[in-house]
């Protein structure tokens, strides 16, 4: 009999997005007539844009004749992709080595398979409300998990304790759920913990085209040091609407080097090549092609009106709130709004009632951790017309 990974036995029963999906459904069953509105999981609603598609079919034309068929890539991902992003990088005021840049099929993959290089008695920080992958991905190897705490007080932005010395550090900015957004000052403080304490940071950048004031940073990159300590994860999902195409990219400077237990040197960029190669024969090329066209400056402003358009819905989630006098964050710098559930309720409450009152589908704080027990998510990726009716609904509420 195989001895199992008895740490899948910590974990919650099902995933956030998978409960969420088990429960609408139900709903839907019994009124299968009823107009539900989706504001729960950040997927896109406008489709890709024409560079995107044309770059596709392009590609898939290439794929039918022997002169340019393509089989097998490099597992990295072509050059003329990692070229590109190193070019994107460049033009937002940071500089990545296209050599350090890994594609893969999405962030939340690369977020969780990057365990596979740290061994299992690392201590791993993570802020609490959380993308819950982080989380998962290190309960199932074991390790031991210390939350930092976002709260309303310090504006979800948990800054480093001198008293807690971690291995591992987890970062998402524009930050997933709660859409706060870390300053300059505040990710150079968080590089310098990391450099003392000897530790990696896990900077998933997944939401940076959705920043809007130039203040802020895209990239854990434009911190001075951070190419000594931090990985970065990036995706076209949320930029170029690419959560049904699949591609993201990971960052890994060569300057992250570690020393084994054996006294050996050992690059973490040379060990997810390994990992990578080992486990993972490549994004499909012609979703590299599309994924190029998203990185030329017309690709990337036509991917902008997408971004415009959401924020839109941004605005509108957030007047609706202002109105209500409902404290949020995000909405700005992010395409997600968090805000205290109303009327002193839990989330899962929350979550049913706007599902059974409003007909409308968010995501549960608490499905983010313990310090998002009383908040809810809201996503501005829906259309106009949806999230106005969702918000005009939501309004009617209380
Ligand atoms: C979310 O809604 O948090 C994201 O869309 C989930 C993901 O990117 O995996």
């Amino acid at each position: 009999m195989p001895k199992l990974n008895e740490n899948y036995q910590n974990l919650e029963e099902s995933y956030l997005f998978a409960e969420i999906a088990r429960r609408v459904k139900v709903y839907e069953e019994s009124h299968p007539d009823n107009k539900i509105i989706r504001l729960g999981i950040g997927d896109v609603t406008k489709p890709l844009t024409k560079k995107v598609i044309a770059a596709l079919h392009e590609a898939v034309d290439e794929q039918a004749v022997p002169e340019t068929f393509k089989g097998y890539g490099p597992e990295k991902g072509y050059d003329f992709l990692r070229n590109a992003i190193s070019d994107y990088y460049r033009r937002n005021g940071a500089e990545v080595d296209p050599d350090t840049v890994f594609i893969s099929d999405g962030a939340k993959s690369d977020t969780g398979n990057i365990t596979d290089l740290f061994a299992k008695d690392n201590v791993v920080l993570v802020p609490d409300p959380v993308y819950p992958v982080y989380v998962d991905t290190n309960m199932m190897d074991g390790r031991k998990i210390v939350y930092m705490n976002g709260t309303a007080e310090n504006n979800f932005l948990p800054m480093p304790d001198d008293s807690v010395k971690a291995d591992m550090i987890y970062l998402c900015s524009p930050n997933n759920p709660t859409g706060a957004c870390y300053n300059k000052e505040q990710l150079k403080v968080w590089v310098d913990y990391a450099l003392k304490n000897d530790a990696v940071i896990m900077f998933d950048a997944a939401y940076e085209a959705f920043v809007s004031d130039p203040g802020l940073p895209r990239s854990i990159y434009e911190i001075e040091g951070a190419k000594k300590c931090a990985i970065e994860f990036c995706s076209l999902s949320k930029t170029a609407g690419f959560t049904g195409t699949r591609c993201s990219y990971t960052v890994i400077p060569k300057e992250l080097v570690f020393t084994a237990s054996n006294g050996k040197e050992m690059s973490l960029n040379e060990m997810w090549n390994r990992r990578h190669s080992t486990k993972f024969n490549g994004t499909p090329y012609i979703v590299q092609r599309a994924a190029a066209a998203v990185f030329t400056e017309e690709g990337m402003a036509e991917c902008m009106e997408n971004i415009n358009y959401y924020r839109e819905n941004a605005k509108i989630i957030a007047d609706v709130l202002k109105k209500k006098d409902i404290p949020f964050t995000g909405g700005v710098n992010s395409p997600y709004i968090w805000f205290q559930c109303p009327n002193g309720m839990e989330s899962w409450e929350f979550f049913d009632y706007l599902l059974t009152h409003a007909e409308v589908v968010g995501t549960p704080g608490a499905g983010f951790g313990e310090n998002g027990k009383y908040f809810f998510r809201l996503t501005a990726f829906g259309q106009h017309e949806s999230t106005k009716e969702a918000m005009r609904r939501f309004d009617g509420l209380f």
